[in-house]
């Protein structure tokens, strides 16, 4: 029989609802022991929705996640707080000898994701970075296609996350958009989809030259970015995101061109595939190819589903002893992009990439 793993909750927020989800769907492997938020209210609301979906199982609520480290000793922590927070935090955890599910971005820092990855190998614990997206099956499709070279050369690709964050969502929580906690909408919104694009370039980027701007919103850091992406293979990616799209989310979409194949994704959130051609579909078969689904829907959120999959990844990593498919280096590659962007912005310059760069170095550009 499988060892039942004991997991804590660390941030008790909106996305937070979606790793109770995942717990729940994975129940099999992994009980929930413990929520943690200094706002009380939040940690018992969320384990209270455990409770009901466990039939009763007892979830212990802290206010301090050091005192839940040390009374609980969970084998792996969630970590959902305000993005700046993530280091300091997931550090704790892994010294504690727990594993690490964090959510994107790991950090706001070149420097903080590396003492992550660092402390995760020192302390022989696993690190993974919630890209859930990469679950998403018209992703998985396409990145099975990538695998088995359908696509031949890649030429080139390109993201766009066109969404709305109005006024109000930024109200709601103050730590939104600011340089220390945050970042923009490339930090947070179209981090998913840069990631989804540099994973199906194939190599890693090499140099980014990019326009972001502030044109609406009351905060901070940009709500508007544009970028160029060179990879070392030549294939050139193109970033385009907003969180001013009037007067709703429209679209994120993944535009994949090879010599040999053309795949589109789109839909509210990567969710829908509206081109698949293959020079070799005629080899495969066309029943193989008949991908396009006109009933696809968009998820109930742009959360996606995915969170309950990269769980399910995350327990058969430690079960194997093998990486989660989004390890802190995975995880690490849109980060580095996105502070490419931001150094391009500031300099006014093309950047190079590897890079060592900070939100926090943004402080006053716009
Ligand atoms: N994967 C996704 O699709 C997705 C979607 C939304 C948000 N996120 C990420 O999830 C994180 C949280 O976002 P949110 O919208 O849920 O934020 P939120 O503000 O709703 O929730 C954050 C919570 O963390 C709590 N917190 C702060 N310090 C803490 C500490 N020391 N210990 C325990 N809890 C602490 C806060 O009190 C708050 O309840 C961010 O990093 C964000 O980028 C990911």
């Amino acid at each position: 029989m499988q060892e039942v793993l004991k997991l804590s909750l660390i941030g008790c927020g909106r996305i937070s609802s979606k790793h109770i989800e995942a717990a729940l769907a994975n129940k099999e492997r992994l009980q929930l022991v413990a929520c943690c938020d200094p706002v009380i209210d939040r940690a018992q609301r969320r384990a209270q929705e455990y409770r009901t979906g466990s039939s009763g199982l007892d979830v212990k609520i802290y206010a301090d996640y050091r005192e839940m480290l040390k009374k609980e000793k969970p084998d792996i922590c969630a970590i959902a707080t305000e993005s700046g927070y993530h280091p300091r935090i997931a550090i704790a955890c892994l010294e504690a000898g727990s594993n690490v599910i964090c959510e994107k971005p790991m950090a706001l820092s070149t420097h903080d994701a590396d003492a992550m990855i660092a402390t995760a190998r020192r302390n022989n614990r696993k690190l993974a970075v919630c890209f859930q997206n990469r679950f998403n099956a018209p992703v998985q499709r396409a990145r099975a296609a990538l695998e088995a070279g359908r696509f031949g050369k890649i030429l080139h690709g390109m993201i766009q996350v066109r969404w709305n964050r109005d006024e109000s969502y930024y109200k709601q929580a103050p730590w939104r958009g600011t340089w220390d906690l945050d970042g923009g909408t490339l930090m947070n919104q179209c981090t998913h989809g840069i990631d989804l694009l540099q994973w199906m370039m194939g190599e890693d980027a090499v140099r980014v030259q990019a326009a972001t701007r502030r044109f609406l919103r009351p905060i901070e850091a940009e709500d508007f970015g544009a970028a160029i992406v060179e990879f070392a293979s030549g294939a050139v990616g193109i970033i385009e995101g907003s969180a001013d799209v009037f007067p709703q989310n429209l679209n994120e979409t993944l535009s994949l061109f090879g010599e040999k194949g053309t795949v589109i994704i789109g839909g509210l959130a990567v969710n829908k595939i509206e081109t698949w051609r293959f020079a070799d579909s005629s080899i495969i078969g066309d029943a193989e190819d008949k991908v396009l689904d006109p009933n696809a829907k968009d998820p109930p959120t742009v959360y996606g589903f995915g969170h309950t999959a990269l769980y399910a990844d995350f327990l058969d990593a430690l079960e194997h002893n093998r990486e989660p498919l989004v390890n802190g280096e995975a995880g690490k590659k849109a980060l580095e992009i996105i502070l490419a962007i931001y150094k391009s912005q500031k300099t006014g310059q093309p950047v190079t990439l590897p890079v060592e760069f900070s939100t926090s170095e943004m402080k006053g550009v716009f």
